[in-house]
């Protein structure tokens, strides 16, 4: 269940209607997918992809998509850390980044033009759209797991933009949800 803060209103979102509801305001569309009802989230990538071609089905029609895969982060990946600091520093992108939670969190935070920076915790069903240009960065929890469909439009497309402000380095990837322990589903 994602966990939305506002560190500047000192704000919590737990509800998932008005976690939608505050990602629409921001242009970020956020919806819950059924997970164990619908495929064991350990499965196979290619089992995966199958179980939610109707979703990524919709997602290709509706955002212009042309490839999904499953990408699968432990704390025992190689090269872990040059990925994540590819990520951890503000940027954007020139396609829509859309993710989907099969196991295990991270942090998003969003910098929008117009309103203070802000978090969303993702877990296991959340599924988060952050359109292009938006600036943002992305965290690992201290569990350092997540497993996750990914949409691209073009694969060139998620070639981070950086933007050298610095304001990424203000903020804490502050985990609040419960952790990934490993073994479960
Ligand atoms: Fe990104």
């Amino acid at each position: 269940m994602a966990i939305v803060t506002v560190p500047a209103e000192t704000r919590q979102i737990t509800d998932p209607a008005e976690i939608k509801a505050f990602l629409a305001e921001r242009g970020l569309d956020f919806a819950q997918w059924p997970l164990e009802d619908r495929v064991d989230p350990a499965a196979d990538a290619e089992d995966i992809l199958a179980a939610y071609a109707p979703e990524i089905d919709e997602l290709k029609e509706r955002g212009g998509f042309v490839t999904a895969d499953v990408i699968d982060v432990r704390p025992e990946t190689p090269g872990l850390d040059a990925m994540l600091d590819k990520f951890n520093k503000e940027h954007t992108h020139t396609e829509d980044e859309v993710r989907f939670t099969l196991q295990g969190r991270g942090v998003f935070h969003i910098n929008p033009d117009d309103s203070p920076v802000f978090a969303i915790e993702v877990h296991a069903g959340d599924l988060i759209s952050v359109p292009k240009g938006t600036r943002h960065w992305f965290d690992l929890c201290g569990d350092r797991r997540i497993r996750a469909i990914r949409l691209f439009q073009d694969t060139s497309g998620w070639t981070p933009h950086y933007i050298d402000e610095g304001v990424h380095a203000g903020y804490e990837p502050l985990c609040l949800g419960p952790a990934w322990v490993d073994g479960q589903q």
